[in-house]
């Protein structure tokens, strides 16, 4: 569900006319929804109401600090990956107490941080992680909260880029490795073993795996405690899918009975780790046709937007819905059309073999499912500046990011 409609075959973002944005802010430009930012933060913990859940936003699906902040406020902790998202999250308000801090590459810089900051937990991934954490945990005197990232080994069903959960991945500690892991931490005086967690994949839209890992990690947390360990929570990851075209969504609520129902048992808190499901259909990229090439083969549309602004087509075959901000292009004779931008490179597409009318320069278009992992995967290549993030809450507009400016491309270059 998100507040872009069109109204008087117009597409509006809540109460804003697309096509105004377009004039005010220029294109490409990422446009964001504050309502439906708020609505899919309050139903996901309304669907987790009923169990002890603390819900970490996955910093990295849209760390814009605006976004962040309204995240934030809502309740929701943090699950992180760097000193940078640590450092982010720290001055958008995010209460230390409910910051994760993942990934399989920690350095000890960033530790060091985390430990000042006093963070819930360190997800570790490995034994040499618990060794780095203990000395830097000793240096500072002071006791790191850890949970054992577990590979459970599951298919998470979803494109092979984004899945983590098998052991041909480079993620998490495979089960036969768990005693060991323990071990280090019995060992250690500046080590507390709090939880377990898990984090099998992304964009996943089959109940299933979830399901199975849910009931994998209650066994284990289980065994864990059975060892000595009195941990206090279960951390699931994240990974729920959105519907970016025909795909199926799994239901908030089937999602929080099938995690609450597998993990009650152990008695121990949840923690979950949500980031596309949250702003995965807050966002637009609006984008302006530049020209249509014909050729024998298909017609090329070629926009304003392009794989530095949008990487997710190029680099995983995503499908983002593409459609015209002025709704009667939508309605006559459709033809078979690629959206590519400018960039030098036959894999800059957005879109490819899409039916619509054929568009004329300045035509302007929205591509849909925008909101995570979208303008924060964006970068400058062929020398483009980076475009601009706008929210929009009924007719109120905030730049909350503005476009970057061609000089600051190169400004940390040595200038002769
Ligand atoms: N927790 C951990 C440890 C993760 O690695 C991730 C995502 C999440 C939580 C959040 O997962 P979500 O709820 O957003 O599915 N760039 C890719 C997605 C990469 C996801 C990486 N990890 C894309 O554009 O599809």
């Amino acid at each position: 569900m998100d507040f872009f409609e069109y109204k008087n075959g117009e597409l509006h973002c809540e109460d804003s006319k697309l096509s105004l944005l377009a004039e005010r802010y220029g294109t490409p430009s990422y446009i964001y929804s504050q309502s439906t930012l708020l609505k899919h933060c309050r139903r996901l913990l309304q669907a987790f109401s009923n169990y002890p859940t603390t819900a970490c936003f996955a910093v990295k699906s849209n760390s814009n600090h605006t976004v962040l902040k309204t995240i934030f406020e809502e309740g929701f902790g943090a699950d992180l990956v760097s000193a940078g998202e640590l450092q982010r999250s720290l001055s958008a308000g995010v209460d230390p107490s409910k910051i994760v801090f993942s990934g399989v590459g920690k350095l000890d810089n960033e530790i060091l941080m985390a430990l000042d900051a006093n963070i819930m937990s360190f997800n570790v991934e490995s034994d040499f992680e618990l060794h780095s954490i203990a000395r830097l945990a000793a240096v500072r005197k002071k006791v790191a909260r850890v949970s054992l990232r577990i590979n459970p080994n599951i298919d998470a069903k979803t494109n092979e880029k984004i899945a983590t959960g098998l052991y041909s991945t480079k993620f998490g500690i495979p089960e036969t490795e768990l005693q060991a892991h323990l071990q280090i931490i019995k060992n250690s005086p500046h080590l507390k073993l709090i939880g377990v967690a898990c984090h099998i994949g992304s964009q996943i839209t089959e109940l299933a795996p979830l399901r199975e890992a849910a009931h994998r990690m209650a066994t284990i947390a289980k065994d864990v405690v059975a060892a000595g360990f009195p941990i206090e929570l279960v951390d699931m990851g994240g990974g729920l899918g959105i519907k970016y075209s025909k795909e199926n969504a799994i239901e908030l609520e089937d999602y929080a009975t099938t995690l609450i129902d597998a993990i009650k048992p152990t008695g121990l808190k949840l923690v979950i780790e949500p980031g596309r499901v949250l702003v995965g259909n807050i966002g637009v990229l609006l984008t302006q046709v530049i020209g249509v090439k014909k050729t024998p083969q298909k017609n090329f549309i070629i926009v304003d937007a392009a794989m530095n602004d949008l990487i997710r087509p190029t680099l995983y075959g995503s499908y983002h819905d593409i459609i015209p901000v002025v709704q009667s292009l939508e309605k006559t004779a459709t033809t078979l059309c690629d959206f590519v931008g400018p960039i030098c490179e036959s894999s800059d597409f957005l879109g490819k073999d899409r039916t619509c009318v054929v568009p004329k320069a300045g035509d302007l278009f929205a591509i849909r499912g925008c909101g995570g992992y979208a303008a924060i995967m964006s970068g400058n290549y062929n020398s483009r500046a980076m475009a601009p993030e706008i929210i929009v809450e009924g007719t109120r507009e905030r730049v909350i990011k503005r476009r970057q400016l061609l000089p600051e491309i190169w400004q940390y270059e040595l200038q002769d």
